[in-house]
């Protein structure tokens, strides 16, 4: 067992049934004995099969449904690791409102538990520690030529999922302030890794190529995003929980900047590789099979981030890249077919098909049938 983890009391971690939740829970459950309780409401981003093994060990539980209270009662948790969210900004954009119901109301809850459970009228209990994972996307759009993103760079959110994200950030640095609840905050950039919901650039262009579908990219494709894989967002997070400084925020990224297309063109590569040196996935080469479609309203062009805090202060650094990355992941998708499928059932289905619709021209066959004849 490693040291990362010093924390003696139960953990809890809200959203540990995603994909960087569940990622986070199955290094955490390797990384201590200490109980861990999972608290995800299992909406269409959150599978208690992407967390079957992390939950057959003894000491993790998944509770769906349960009242704060009456969890912070029961278990004595020293750490809250908050990650639950909606977290699709193609979907806060078509509706905003559980948008808001989640992620700002949903923290505030939170915060309202941490505060009733975790302070006194003499200070905060000790050795409690509330991290809230938070996105680079609060910082909004970022000019071409601009320094990256740092602990302070001022809030500039762009989208709904955005707004929610820096309103639940502003709930969560006053909470600190007025009432002392220990917290910190980490906003990270665009993550990608197995088990990611097939919603997101990287794993919707991974199935759709392999699958000899349609490649949707938005607009010109020369947006920029700093890709970070999501096992080195989960040991910036234990490192924030277990290291950071109460009350401290941490900007997290890979300083893998990419252009979209240069992204989904690195896909259609690693997938044609895949499928058998060089020889093109089913019915033709996959980037021959990208299409350029109508721009998402409000589209940031770019996310950079400057992670030199979390660097100097916790010794933190990235370890994977794209390039080195993607033949492993497109190999893990693959072999996740079964997951795969079960996930992009009837709600992902139905967003698919009215989404992404209009812009394909009515071209569209949702993941999970048999392609379109072309
Ligand atoms: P995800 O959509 O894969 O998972 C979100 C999880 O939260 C799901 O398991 C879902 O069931 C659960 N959930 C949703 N509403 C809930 C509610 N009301 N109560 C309890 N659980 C609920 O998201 P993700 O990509 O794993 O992101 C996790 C967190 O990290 C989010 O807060 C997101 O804003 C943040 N983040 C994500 C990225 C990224 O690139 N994915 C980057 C930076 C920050
Ligand atoms: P996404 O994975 O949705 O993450 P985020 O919006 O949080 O950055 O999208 C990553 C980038 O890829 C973003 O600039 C939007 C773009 N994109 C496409 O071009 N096509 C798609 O089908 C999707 C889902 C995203």
């Amino acid at each position: 067992m490693s040291a990362v983890v010093t924390a003696g009391g139960a953990w809890l971690v809200t959203g540990g049934a995603g994909f960087i939740g569940g990622n986070f829970v199955r290094r955490l459950s390797r990384e201590t004995t200490a109980p861990i309780v999972v608290l995800d409401a299992l909406t269409y981003a959150g599978n208690a099969s992407s967390i079957a093994d992390v939950l057959a060990r003894p000491h993790v539980a998944l509770v769906k449904a349960a009242l704060l209270d009456a969890l912070f009662a029961r278990h004595d948790f020293t750490r809250v690791v908050h990650l639950a969210a909606e977290s699709h900004v193609d979907r806060s954009i078509v509706g905003p409102q559980p948008f808001l119901r989640t992620n700002v109301d949903g923290t505030f809850q939170l915060l309202e538990a941490a505060r009733r459970h975790w302070t006194t009228p003499n200070g905060p209990l000790a050795g409690r520690r509330l991290l809230h994972v938070s996105t680079d996307e609060v910082f909004g759009d970022l000019a071409p030529n601009a320094p990256p993103f740092t602990e302070a760079s001022p809030y500039a959110p762009s989208s709904p999922y955005a707004a929610s994200k820096a309103s639940a950030d502003l709930l969560v640095r006053a909470w600190h302030r007025t009432y002392g609840v220990p917290v910190l905050i980490s906003n990270c950039s665009n993550n990608y890794g197995p088990w990611q919901f097939p919603e997101k650039l990287i794993p919707l262009t991974i199935l759709n190529a392999l699958e000899g579908r349609e490649l949707p990219v938005y607009g010109d494709g020369r947006q920029r995003r700093d890709w970070l894989h999501v096992e080195d967002h989960c040991a910036a997070l234990l490192a924030i929980v277990e290291r950071g400084r109460v009350g401290e925020t941490y900007v997290v990224g890979g300083g893998d900047e990419r252009e979209n297309i240069d992204v989904v063109r690195a896909v259609c590569r690693a997938v044609d590789e895949a499928c058998g040196g060089g020889r093109a996935a089913e019915g033709g080469e996959s980037a021959a099979r990208i299409r350029h479609v109508a721009d998402r309203a409000g589209h940031d062009r770019r996310y950079a981030i400057d992670a030199t805090k979390i660097r100097r202060e916790l010794g933190w650094a990235p370890r994977h890249s794209i390039d080195e990355a993607l033949p492993a992941l497109v190999r893990w998708y693959v072999e996740h077919r079964d997951w795969c499928d079960a996930v992009r059932s009837g709600e992902y289905r139905r967003f698919y098909d009215e989404y992404y619709a209009a812009r394909l021209g009515g071209n569209v066959t949702a993941p999970g049938r048999s392609p379109a004849p072309r």
